[in-house]
């Protein structure tokens, strides 16, 4: 991963001198010895924001109260065969994972699944490079060229570096979709919505006005604890991630929901030559989690405030309001987004979008925050 690495720097003048005399060393006689006590961490001091990775553990404590519902029991004998539907497109993934993935969205309302392929990947991060081979070896769109891939800035950091990684003669990185002209060969273009990192809703920049586009949509944070679900998204490559959905990264679980069979039938290609498909073991945990969230819905007795998405929303909305109220003062300094309120399908409110990640743009060389 890019981006600067930032330490806690405590061996500075502000730390505490302690002076020890009448130590015995070996030969018994006397030394002072002066000892510098790192200073206690305070918020002022402790280490910068490290905008270079995000880890979901924020809906750890739900899970804490509530993971036992999602216990599964995986014995010696399970998952041993690499198949688990050779009829199915993507043949590795399990029927109960991929009903799970079903009924979830239709549950949220946060995308279109009729008439999809679901793919699943190893997190959603395999699929992205997954789609970009399918995208850029389809027969309408192999060229002399590499394909160009770009999305509108800024971006989620991670797709350059993924483009760019194997130097493939099939696609390279194109930037700035905002200022890529798209009039001359077929490109791809990444849209990320709500955008990472600033949390925007966002729509194609450049493929849709040139008609010369591939689209790939991340939507890795269209569920109701980040931002309103205002339509069930229906685009040809809808890539989701458990990572963002329940705050499972470790699990290790993604879905593209794709439109057109080819498309379909070569990502699982991709993933078939890079890691003959993904484990049963994590895909059958995912299933029973997004089921439990899916079910938790008519527990709640329809209440969605009550669901594993109700409750994530407050807390995000919580933590952001943290972390205006850290900032508010320091205009000069700090700036956050704001988003306008929107009515959400699934809770049945207008909210403010909470993105999991947390744009600041700051003049200074590092802050801090506590949220
Ligand atoms: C927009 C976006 N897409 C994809 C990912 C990666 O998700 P996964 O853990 O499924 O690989 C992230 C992770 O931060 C992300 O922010």
């Amino acid at each position: 991963m890019g981006g600067k690495k930032l330490h806690n720097h405590n061996n500075n003048n502000n730390g505490a001198v302690d002076t020890n005399s009448n130590n015995s060393n070996r030969n018994g006689t006397t030394t002072t010895t002066t000892t510098v006590k790192p200073p206690p961490v305070t918020l002022q001091q402790s280490p910068i924001i490290n905008l270079d990775r995000g880890d979901p553990s924020v809906f750890e404590p739900y899970w804490r109260k509530n993971g036992g519902k999602c216990t599964i029991t995986i014995s010696g004998h399970d998952s041993l065969s690499y198949f688990s539907d050779p009829n199915s497109v993507c043949w590795y993934m399990e029927p109960e994972l991929q009903e799970a993935i079903r009924r979830v969205h239709r549950v949220v309302g946060n995308a279109e699944t009729e008439g999809c392929h679901v793919v699943a990947g190893t997190g959603s991060t395999v699929l992205f490079q997954a789609a970009l081979y399918a995208l850029s070896t389809s027969s309408s769109s192999v060229a002399a060229e590499p394909m160009k891939v770009v999305c509108a800035a800024p971006y989620y950091s991670q797709y350059k570096e993924q483009v760019e990684l194997l130097q493939s003669r099939l696609y390279e990185w194109g930037g700035d979709a905002e200022t890529f002209d798209g009039s001359a060969a077929p490109f791809i273009e990444v849209v990320t919505s709500p955008n990472n990192p600033d949390g925007s809703l966002r729509e194609a920049a450049v493929a849709n006005k040139t008609g010369n586009g591939k689209l790939i949509h991340d939507l890795a944070y269209y569920w109701p604890n980040y931002t309103p679900i205002t339509r069930p998204a229906d685009y040809d490559i809808m890539l989701f991630t458990l990572t963002k959905c329940t705050g499972h990264a470790g699990s290790r679980i993604g879905w593209a929901l794709v439109k057109d069979v080819e498309v379909a039938k070569k990502m699982t290609t991709f993933m078939q030559i890079t890691t003959i498909g993904v484990s049963k073991d994590s895909q059958l945990r995912a299933a029973k989690i997004l089921d439990v969230v899916a079910e938790d819905f008519g527990y709640a007795g329809n209440d969605a405030d009550k669901t594993f998405f109700g409750e994530s929303r407050k807390l995000m909305a919580e933590r952001w309001e943290k972390l205006r109220e850290a900032v508010k003062d320091k205009k000069d300094v700090f700036t956050l987004p704001k988003y306008p309120k929107r009515y959400c399908n699934f809770s049945g409110r207008y909210f403010q979008p909470a993105p999991g990640k947390k744009n600041i743009s700051s003049n200074v060389m590092y802050c801090v925050v506590r949220t």
